[in-house]
């Protein structure tokens, strides 16, 4: 019997909620029952500590709290008067509220490769789409790993642009200690509660250095209200609420304890693969901080099913790259247009990764996979196809 033909839970699940609250449960249950208490649930003291909290674990003089990452895209690009007509540069590879998020305003995505290395945008293609359209850039931290932003802020400098880093999967990830969210003009965060820093239930935060940007941004979260009943501007509800704002101040302080311990499971998973799959990369100078664990296989989707039926619980991030969605057909891009993108989506598995997974459940994937490529007798082909994509890693 196994978990996928009897319905039972794998045992060594994707991630693990339930595991992450049991191990925190005094602290979380005691910040919510202070809030429920305190008869203020909106725009509250809570989010006043939580804001400053963040900004300073970011290095940015201003965090804003708000509903969830996808919303923390679309008010930062809003903050900066970006509508109809005008275009942005993103990867395809994302999730898809990253290019939702953009859609929002009414401008247009528009699409960039990525680097088959780290799976981020490949800084080399920006400069060939910069159109008299393109008003932001925005580099999608994807994975945990952080995009090249020197190379990105140049491109931007020399075009006027503005900079936007899609942080949802990479809270704490650094690049020669400047932490992600503090390079670019905005840092968009999501709280989603599996991120590296989750809350228990939707939540993001845009981080800036800008008072002006600030300023802008804490109206449009909020009806665009400069005060009550006086709209300077046309906003959204986009708060985040006092309770998940002491959830995340507890969670707070863990998270480089957490990301360290997800950089061991990583460093566990590396060394056993390394001769099996293709092992994700950490570039000279950046802390990887492994929101996901993501190999490539050829035999994707014959691993996975086999995976799942020893127990082990894999997803795919993502299947459909977001210009061969159907809600974008209309931008016109065809199978061919993303090649590397197109080339990994079909290769890679995101292995399970969290920070309360044991040695042990670690070393259950780990055998899953060696046993997979020994029935299969693949070691050699699959050796070798590493060796065509490490060939493809420059691009
Ligand atoms: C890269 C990326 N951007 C944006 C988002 C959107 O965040 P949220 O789900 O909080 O709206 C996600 C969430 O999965 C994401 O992974």
């Amino acid at each position: 019997m196994t978990a996928s033909n009897t319905g039972s839970a794998p045992s060594v699940p994707f991630g693990n909620m339930k595991i992450h609250y049991e191990q925190h449960k005094a602290r979380i249950d005691e910040a919510v029952q202070r809030v429920l208490a305190s008869g203020y649930y909106i725009l509250g003291p809570e989010l006043d500590k939580f804001e400053a909290e963040f900004a300073q674990f970011v290095g940015c003089k201003y965090a804003v709290g708000c509903a969830s990452g996808t919303e923390a895209i679309y008010l930062a690009l809003a903050a900066a008067g970006v509508t109809t007509g005008d275009e942005v540069l993103v990867v395809a590879h994302t999730a898809v509220p990253t290019i939702s998020a953009i859609s929002m305003t009414g401008a247009t995505p528009v699409f960039v490769d990525i680097k088959a290395s780290t799976y981020v945008m490949r800084e080399t293609e920006l400069e060939a789409k910069v159109t008299p359209k393109t008003k932001v850039i925005v580099p999608v931290h994807l994975y945990g790993h952080m995009a090249d932003m020197e190379a990105v802020m140049k491109v931007a400098a020399r075009h006027n642009l503005k900079v936007l880093e899609d942080v949802a999967q990479a809270t704490g990830a650094t690049y020669r200690g400047a932490v992600a969210g503090s390079i670019g003009d905005w840092g968009a965060f999501s709280f989603y509660p599996s991120k590296n820093l989750g809350a228990f239930g939707d939540g993001g935060a845009v981080t800036t250095n800008s008072e002006a940007e600030y300023k802008k941004l804490i109206m449009l979260r909020n009806y665009g209200q400069s005060k009550r009943y006086y709209h300077d501007h046309i906003g959204i509800n986009s708060r985040l609420d006092e309770i998940q704002c002491a959830i995340l101040s507890v969670q707070l302080p863990f998270v480089n304890q957490w990301n360290e311990r997800r950089r061991e499971i990583a460093a566990r998973y590396t060394a056993a693969l390394k001769d099996l799959v293709v092992t994700p990369v950490e570039q000279p100078g950046y802390k990887h901080v492994y929101h996901l664990y993501v190999i490539q296989t050829p035999y994707r989707d014959e691993m996975q099913q086999y995976l799942l039926e020893r127990g082990v619980q894999c997803l795919i991030h993502y299947p459909i790259p977001a210009h061969l969605q159907s809600a974008y057909a209309h931008l016109g891009y065809k199978p061919g247009s993303l090649p590397t993108t197109e080339h990994i989506v079909k290769r890679i598995l995101s292995l399970p990764m969290f920070p309360e997974m044991t040695d042990e459940q670690v070393d259950q994937v780990i055998d899953g996979i060696a046993e997979f490529c020994k029935e299969k007798a693949l070691t050699t082909d699959v050796a070798a196809q590493a060796v065509d994509v490490a060939a493809t890693a420059a691009h």
